[in-house]
């Protein structure tokens, strides 16, 4: 599959980043953008280069290059991933504002009926932020809080990330052994 990873400037950019690393492993596309946002959050939360992860990218582009592949309609894309979505970024989509190569592409796949997979990450929420998801939802993204479960008794951060991961990949319908289905016979 091809897949457009987009990072935007919400806390949780490993979310992000482990996305890029699980999809590269598995075999797949990325088609990757990332906000001036994100970039200072990766500052704060990850304090540490991620050009390693940055570089599985099959392609990168700008935030500010509206014109780039992933901002058509045309692009043969499997569907895109805002991840983590920020309030802002959310905001953005819902209402089409198409102001930067995130929201341009994310407003292509809606328009295109293309799976949108929103990792949106803010607490506590306010009308604005919950009228918002509405908008999306009803123009067909997905929405994917950026909630870990903890019934799988997650020894780690990593796994704790993972299980938020392997949530996106399942809607992505993609294979996966991040988060096996819930037995608990
Ligand atoms: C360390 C840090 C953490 C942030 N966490 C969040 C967050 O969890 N959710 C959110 O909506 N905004 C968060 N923000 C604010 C956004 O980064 C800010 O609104 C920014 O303009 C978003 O732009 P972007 O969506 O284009 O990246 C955070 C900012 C910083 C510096």
């Amino acid at each position: 599959m091809r897949v457009i990873v987009a990072i935007s400037g919400a806390s949780g950019v490993q979310y992000g980043l482990r996305l890029i690393e699980v999809l590269y492993e598995l075999g797949h596309e990325i088609d990757l953008v990332v906000s001036d946002g994100a970039r200072k959050v990766i500052e704060y939360e990850v304090k540490k280069s991620v050009d390693h992860i940055f570089n599985k990218a099959t392609v990168s582009y700008d935030i500010k290059n509206i014109g780039a592949a992933i901002a058509s309609g045309t692009h043969p894309s499997d569907g895109m991933v805002v991840v983590p979505c920020s309030m802002k970024t959310l905001a953005a989509i819902a209402n089409g504002l198409s102001q930067n190569l995130i929201h341009r592409a994310a407003d292509c796949r809606l328009k295109e009926e293309q799976r949108l997979i929103l990792v949106l990450r803010e607490t506590p929420l306010n009308m604005i932020h919950l009228k918002n998801m509405i908008l999306a939802k009803e123009a067909g993204a997905s929405i994917l809080p950026a909630s870990p479960g903890f019934y799988y008794n997650p020894k780690s951060i990593e796994d704790i990330i993972d299980f938020v991961v392997g949530k996106v990949l399942n809607l992505l319908g993609i294979k996966h052994s991040l988060l096996k289905p819930w037995n608990p016979d």
